[in-house]
């Protein structure tokens, strides 16, 4: 090999490890940028509930529509955040999207006390009517100066009493201890028959009924049957006192900082999302309480019109307690929704 041509080869040796490396910044650039934009959906219940499964319809909504630019990973069962810190978590961007219960917003506003109201709400069909009007879809932004943008309802159910006793008359439950949501107006409501509210977290409850560390509790049939409360518990009283269902919210930072149209595009799975979420809830009312029935772990009991009239007149002086912060019009607004 003669002297020219070595130098020509090293010469082109050095051309091309130069030009390889721009290929491999170019293509490690052009990698990140097809990196997915990661939202992370945290939720402390199963999959198997209403809001499990609406978390991942959601994700394969978003995922089939946008693909390769957003990936949405749910986190269920408190893993990644609990009861205690959710919001801050959603606040500090750490967490995109959450659905916390209507009781968990309590530090943030006062007007949406009005879902723990006890007694206020005949049935499902009256809390969806509240939710769809004009007063229900004003309160998805009555947290917006805290930079909590609420992207809508979505139902659970109709709560039920739980505990290690019968509980047939609101004297069955004077002295005992009800774990409840962070909710002051649920602890009114259970001060109210004599009983001892507990604030815990959801993640909490199955070992402290379990140690019997508590009494009892309230919550709906698909939280008592798949987190195997009634496995603890050995009666459950069908009271339909008060309603469990969620707001699904983001922070105002992230929504606007979406780009109009994916933002749109978000916007409609997750509607999508939370109807079939709904779905499940209405069957998972009957479906899960079955099972229950079926496990013969607890022994359900129903009230006779003149026992939960008992529990109601008990309850609902808890009504004028909080008039005043969530405000009359409000509850007015609510009444008129049962029909
Ligand atoms: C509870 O804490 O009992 C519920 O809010 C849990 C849930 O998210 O359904």
């Amino acid at each position: 090999m003669s002297i020219s041509n070595i130098f020509f080869t090293r010469h082109s040796l050095k051309q091309l490890l130069k030009l390889t490396s721009v290929v491999t910044l170019l293509s490690a650039s052009l990698s990140v940028s097809a990196t997915p934009v990661e939202i992370k959906f945290s939720h402390v219940v199963a999959e198997n509930t209403p809001k499990g499964q609406m978390a991942l319809k959601f994700k394969a909504l978003v995922e089939e529509r946008l693909p390769g630019e957003y990936q949405v990973n749910v986190f269920p069962n408190s893993q990644l955040f609990g009861d205690n810190n959710e919001l801050s978590a959603l606040l500090l961007n750490d967490v995109q999207f959450v659905a916390p219960s209507l009781s968990k917003f309590e530090r943030y506003t006062k007007k949406l006390q009005i879902f723990d109201l006890p007694f206020l709400f005949q049935d499902m069909d009256a809390v969806n009517r509240f939710q769809q009007s004009e007063s229900g879809q004003k309160l998805l932004n009555s947290m917006k100066r805290k930079g909590l943008v609420g992207l809508g309802y979505l139902h659970n159910g109709m709560k039920q009493f739980s505990a290690s006793s019968p509980l047939i008359l609101p004297e069955d439950a004077s002295g005992k201890k009800f774990r409840i949501m962070a909710s002051d107006v649920l602890a009114a409501q259970f001060q109210a028959v004599n009983a001892i509210p507990v604030k815990k977290p959801f993640s909490e409850v199955f070992t402290l009924l379990q140690t019997r560390a508590i009494d009892g509790q309230e919550n709906t049939w698909s939280n008592i049957y798949s987190k195997k409360f009634f496995e603890v518990q050995s009666h459950i009283t069908e009271s339909n006192h008060g309603v469990l269902d969620y707001m699904v919210v983001t922070s105002d930072t992230f929504w606007k900082s979406l780009p109009g149209d994916k933002r749109k595009v978000i916007k409609a799975a997750l509607d999508e999302a939370v109807a079939y979420g709904n779905e499940i809830a209405a069957a998972k009312v009957d479906k899960d309480k079955q099972a229950i029935i079926d496990s013969k772990r607890s022994e359900i009991t129903y009230l006779t019109p003149e026992q939960r009239a008992a529990w109601v007149s008990a309850m609902k002086p808890v009504w004028a307690q909080f008039e005043n912060k969530i405000g009359k019009d409000l509850i007015e607004a609510a009444v008129a929704s049962n029909k």
